[in-house]
């Protein structure tokens, strides 16, 4: 059966974890769009590139290889999910991910990964632009408060106004981008987590996949 979802919204809006609930409960598949992009601004620290300069990143995209499998991230081989959560590493990947030709090479990635079975996609343009046919499009949202604190449960050592910075930082520059900024589908259904528990919204998109699969 083929069967894909889109989730879109914010940093923090819980979409990466609410996708790999529903995908264990349900039997999809899982696809982190977001760790492809921080992959690529990874590479890009590691190698010494800067990455603002656009010419040096598309310079450098046909020496990347990057795979997603089984909720891991390979760079060239190598398992980096554990580098890629990473300040540095989400500042590069939101610089990078503003780059035409990276976001070609990521979405036509992203489409051939999906192609054949049931899929789970989150990221900021999946609606729109890598699954325009998705059978079921969420958009995820939660207040800027809510958001940092559930970043600042995960990194404690951190400064939660210093978070709340950086994720207004990150919400400006991806939804304001030229290339494929965050963005609502039209036909996507909003769902604002703020008030809600992760069961609660996990629940919320089983019984509208199920629904829709009906
Ligand atoms: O979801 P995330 O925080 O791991 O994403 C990291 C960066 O990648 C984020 O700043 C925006 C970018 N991104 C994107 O532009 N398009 C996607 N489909 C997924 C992520």
């Amino acid at each position: 059966m083929n069967f894909t979802v889109a989730i879109d919204g914010p940093a923090g809006s819980g979409k990466s974890t609410i996708a790999k609930i529903v995908c264990k409960e349900l039997g999809f598949t899982h696809i982190d769009t977001g760790a492809m992009y921080r992959a690529v601004g990874l590479f890009a620290l590691n190698k010494g590139v800067d990455i603002c300069n656009e010419e040096k990143i598309n310079a450098i995209l046909d020496d990347i290889e990057i795979k997603y499998v089984e909720g891991k991230i390979y760079l060239n081989g190598k398992d980096v999910s554990g580098m890629i959560r990473t300040p540095e590493v989400s500042n590069a990947a939101s610089r990078v991910s503003s780059y035409k030709l990276v976001r070609e090479k990521l979405v036509y990635l992203q489409q051939k990964a999906s192609e054949n079975g049931m899929y789970i996609l989150d990221g900021r343009d999946i609606g729109y632009k890598v699954l325009p046919n998705a059978n079921l499009k969420v958009f995820l949202t939660a207040s800027i408060d809510c958001r940092a604190e559930r970043r600042f449960k995960e990194l404690p050592n951190a400064n939660l106004e210093e978070i709340k910075e950086q994720i207004k930082i990150r919400d400006y520059n991806d939804s304001t981008r030229k290339e494929s900024p965050l963005k609502q589908a039209d036909d996507a259904i909003l769902v604002d987590t703020t008030e809600m528990t992760i069961e609660q919204v996990s629940e919320k998109i089983i019984s509208l996949i199920k629904e829709r699969m009906c």
